[in-house]
C-alpha cells in the first residue's frame, strides 16, 4: 500500500484515478490545484503524486520543480495532453519519474505506477543505507584513522539510535566528552539539552541538588525551590562526567534515577519522571573501585549498558598527523594560508607519548602555532617537552645514526627507517601482523617480507 497524491483540475479525472488507486490496496488524497498539491505534500508524506501538467495558476511543472526539491523522496509521474511530448520530455528533465499520456489506457497507468513505487522503495532503501554507512565513520568533528577510534566510531553510529546508557572510559583528554556529544547529536534527542556536569568538581551536598533539585527551605540558603539537571535535560541527554569521584549516598539515588527513571528533588517527598538519556564518563578504574568497594558494582552494571573504550592517543600514532592537520584547520581561519610541518617536527609529534593525550595534542599545536613563522612549523616551535623526550630518547641514537649514515646509500638508510617503523606498529598492535599490515595499508606477505629483510 502507498500514499498517492492525485492532482487535476478536473473532478472528473480524480474520480477515476481515485478509484483506480483503492482499487489496487493504495491510499489516495486528491487535490484539485497546484497550489492544494503543495500544500498538502509540504505537511504530509507521500510515495508518489500523479499530476496533471496543464493548470491555471501553478501549473504541473512548476509543482514537479518544488516536491522535486522539498520531497526528493516522492516520485512523480506526469499526466500530459496527447502530443505534448515537449513538456512531457521537460517533465522527465525536472525529474519526473515517468509521464503517462491522456487519455490514458489503465494498464498502462497502473504499471507506470508500480514501476515507480517499486524505484522509490530501492532508492529510499539505498538511502537508508548509505546513511547508515556514513554514520559509522563521519562523524563532523571527530578524527579517527586508526583501527581503534573507527571502532568507537562504529559504536557510537550504532548506539546513537538506541536510549540505552553508555559509559565511556579513557584517560584524561582522550576525547570522552567529544563522543559523549556525538552520541547525543546523533540520536533523535539532537533538538534538546546536552547537559554535562562534572561530579568532582562539586562538593556532595552541592552536587545532590544539582543534579535531582531542591525544594525551598530544603537547607539553610535554599530560598527558592530549583529544579535539577535530570529536569532540565528532559527529553535530552545527561553526562556525567567523572563518575569516579561521586560519593556513595549519591550514587544510590542515581542508581533509584537508572532503576525507575524518577527523581527526587532534595526536601521533598514526592518523585517526577524524567526522560533522560544518560552517559556516564570515566578515567578511573571503576572495575579496581568496585575490588575495594568504593564504587557500587549494580551502579556500575547499570551505568556500562555499553561500553566505550577510548585508547590512550600512544596506542593508536596513526591518528596523531590527522589530529594535527584537523587542529590547524580548525586555528587557521584562512585555509589557502595553511603551515606545513617539517619533517623532524613530524616525527617529534610522532614520537612523544602524549600523557595529556588530544588535549595535549591540540595545546602543542596551538603552541606550534604561535611559535612558528614563515608558514612552517619547526622541531623548535614544539613545546619543550615534546623536544626534550624525543631528543632524549633518540639523542644518542640519532648522531649514531648520522654517523653510521653516512657513505649508506638512501634504499640502505630508507630500509632501515621502514624496519624500525613496522617494529612501532607491530608494538602497537600488540604483535598482531594482520592488523598491522591493514593499517600500514600493505599485504600480510609484504609484511612478513619486509620483516624478514628480504629485497623488495
Ligand atoms: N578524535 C578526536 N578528533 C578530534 N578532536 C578530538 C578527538 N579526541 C579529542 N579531541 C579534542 O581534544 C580535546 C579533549 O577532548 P575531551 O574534552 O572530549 O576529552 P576528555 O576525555 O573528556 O578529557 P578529560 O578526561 O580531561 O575530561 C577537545 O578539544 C576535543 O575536541
Ligand atoms: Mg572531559
Amino acid at each position: 500500500m502507498a500514499r498517492i497524491l492525485l492532482v487535476d483540475d478536473e473532478p472528473s479525472i480524480l474520480n477515476v484515478l481515485s478509484t483506480l488507486m483503492k482499487s489496487e490496496g493504495h491510499e489516495p488524497v486528491a487535490a484539485r490545484s497546484g497550489e492544494k498539491a503543495q500544500e498538502i505534500f509540504l505537511s504530509e508524506l507521500f510515495d508518489l503524486m500523479i499530476s496533471d501538467i496543464r493548470m491555471a495558476a501553478v501549473d504541473g511543472l512548476q509543482l514537479l520543480k518544488i516536491a522535486h526539491r522539498e520531497r526528493p523522496q516522492m516520485a512523480v509521474i506526469m499526466l500530459t495532453a496527447y502530443g505534448s511530448v515537449e513538456t512531457a520530455v521537460q517533465a522527465m528533465k525536472e525529474g519526473a519519474f515517468d509521464y503517462v499520456t491522456k487519455p490514458f489506457k489503465v494498464d498502462e497507468l497502473l504499471l507506470t505506477v508500480q514501476r515507480a513505487l517499486e524505484f522509490t522503495r530501492v532508492r529510499n532503501e539505498n538511502d537508508d543505507l548509505r546513511r547508515q554507512l556514513d554514520a559509522r565513520y563521519e562523524f563532523e568533528n571527530i578524527v579517527a584513522e586508526s583501527p581503534a577510534m573507527r571502532r568507537v566510531c562504529e559504536i557510537i553510529g550504532r548506539v546513537a539510535r538506541t536510549d540505552t546508557t553508555v559509559l565511556v572510559s579513557g584517560e584524561s583528554g582522550t576525547g570522552k566528552e567529544l563522543i559523549a556529544q556525538a552520541i547525543h547529536a546523533h540520536s533523535a534527542r539532537r533538538g534538546r539539552k546536552f547537559l554535562p556536569i562534572n561530579c568532582a568538581a562539586l562538593p556532595e551536598s552541592l552536587l545532590e541538588s544539582e543534579m535531582f533539585g531542591h525544594v525551598k527551605g530544603a537547607f539553610t540558603g535554599a530560598t527558592a525551590t530549583k529544579e535539577g539537571l535530570f529536569e532540565a535535560a528532559s527529553g535530552g541527554t545527561i553526562f556525567l562526567d567523572e563518575i569516579g569521584s561521586m560519593s556513595a549516598s549519591i550514587q544510590a539515588k542515581l542508581l533509584r534515577v537508572l532503576q525507575d527513571r524518577q527523581v527526587r528533588k532534595v526536601g521533598s517527598n514526592e518523585s517526577t519522571t524524567v526522560d533522560v538519556r544518560v552517559i556516564a564518563a570515566t578515567n578511573d578504574r571503576l572495575e579496581d573501585m568496585i575490588e575495594n568497594k568504593s564504587f557500587r558494582e549494580d551502579l556500575y552494571y547499570r551505568l556500562s549498558v555499553i561500553p566505550i573504550e577510548i585508547a590512550p592517543l600512544r596506542k593508536r600514532r596513526e591518528d596523531i598527523q590527522p589530529l594535527v592537520s584537523h587542529f590547524i584547520r580548525s586555528e587557521i581561519r584562512d585555509h589557502s594560508q595553511l603551515p606545513t610541518i617539517d619533517p623532524i617536527a613530524e616525527m617529534a609529534l610522532e614520537r612523544y607519548d602524549w600523557p595529556g593525550n588530544v588535549r595535549e595534542l591540540q595545546n602543542a599545536v596551538r603552541h606550534a602555532l604561535a611559535f612558528a613563522n614563515g608558514g612552517v612549523i619547526q622541531l623548535n616551535d614544539l613545546p619543550a617537552k615534546v623536544i626534550s623526550a624525543t631528543s632524549a630518547s633518540r639523542a644518542g641514537e640519532a648522531t649514531n645514526n648520522f654517523d653510521e649514515m653516512s657513505g649508506r646509500s638512501l634504499r640502505n638508510f630508507l630500509r632501515t627507517k621502514e624496519r624500525e617503523y613496522l617494529g612501532q606498529v607491530l608494538k602497537n598492535y600488540d604483535g598482531d601482523k594482520e592488523k598491522a599490515a591493514k593499517s600500514l595499508h600493505i599485504s600480510l606477505a609484504t609484511l612478513y617480507r619486509k620483516l624478514a629483510g628480504e629485497e623488495d
